[in-house]
């Protein structure tokens, strides 16, 4: 599997899941558009992705802000040429009881987790429509699939994220536009740190693999949704989660 001559923008990419992703892509032949909201972090993951000998822009970006967004889509496109692959990887929670949540904080996780995926595929689509060529890969989360107790919001918008994958994978199927989903179980990332020892032990005992996936679990099928070896296949939602949730 190679992913070579393939242009992709991973969100998120300067920690956790999203600088996985890039890494891995990398590695098997992809240029890279990382994206970010701080630059120091980003440079980091930069400088790792041109010593695998790949090219790589770092754009820091608010992927919440819709002009943020098509600035960051034009200058990857002026940048690299053709944007082949897109990974909506940018997602944010905190757990709470739903009914202590705030109004902000509904409005933060809708932003954060849905609207930037709506923000970022409408900004690429254009192109791929054009080209008659494109995929597009959203993170969602297994909290959208089967719920989540404390992530009542989040996995409403994860869930969201899911149902928009469906659709418009319908939609842009005539121009070979791939569009899946990748829901990943709880993964070890800065994310999650700050989570009680006792809370992680009680979550690995129940994952049938007896533990916690790494970033690194997540990029491999991302890579994979990336390459030509998925071509037939659109609208999906892989479950990444070492067994602990399984589709019926
Ligand atoms: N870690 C888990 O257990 C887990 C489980 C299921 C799903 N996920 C999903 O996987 C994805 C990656 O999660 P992670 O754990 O690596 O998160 P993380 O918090 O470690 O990394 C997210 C990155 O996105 C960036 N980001 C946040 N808001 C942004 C914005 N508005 N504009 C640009 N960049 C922004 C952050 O700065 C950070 O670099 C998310 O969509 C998350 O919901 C994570």
């Amino acid at each position: 599997m190679r992913l070579d001559n393939t242009n992709i923008i991973v969100t998120g990419a300067s920690q956790g899941i999203g600088k996985a992703i890039a890494l891995k892509s990398a590695f098997y032949g992809a240029d890279l558009c990382i994206v970010g909201r701080h630059s120091d972090t980003l440079k980091v993951t930069q400088g790792e992705i041109e010593k695998l000998g790949r090219k790589c822009v770092a754009i820091t970006a608010d992927v919440t802000d819709f002009e943020s967004v098509t600035s960051m889509v034009k200058q990857a496109q002026e940048t690299l040429g053709q944007i082949n692959v897109l990974v909506n990887n940018v997602g944010w929670d905190a757990t709470e009881q739903f009914w202590k949540n705030s109004l902000e904080f509904w409005d933060k996780i809708i932003e954060i987790n849905y609207k930037s995926v709506l923000y970022c595929s409408r900004a690429v689509l254009d192109s791929m429509i054009e080209n008659n060529s494109g995929k597009i890969i959203n993170i969602a989360s297994d909290a959208g699939r089967v719920g989540s107790s404390g992530e009542s919001a989040y996995a409403g918008a994860k869930g969201g994220v899911i149902a928009f994958t469906k659709s418009l994978a319908r939609e842009v199927a005539r121009y070979q536009i791939n569009v899946n989903c990748i829901c990943p179980g709880p993964t070890n990332t800065p994310l999650n740190q700050g989570q009680p020892e006792k809370i992680r032990m009680a979550i690995e005992r129940v994952i049938p693999f007896k533990r916690i996936a790494e970033p690194d679990d997540i990029a491999g099928p991302v890579v994979f949704f990336a390459s030509s070896l998925s071509d037939y296949i659109t609208g999906q939602v892989l479950s990444v989660s070492g067994g602990l949730t399984m589709q019926g």
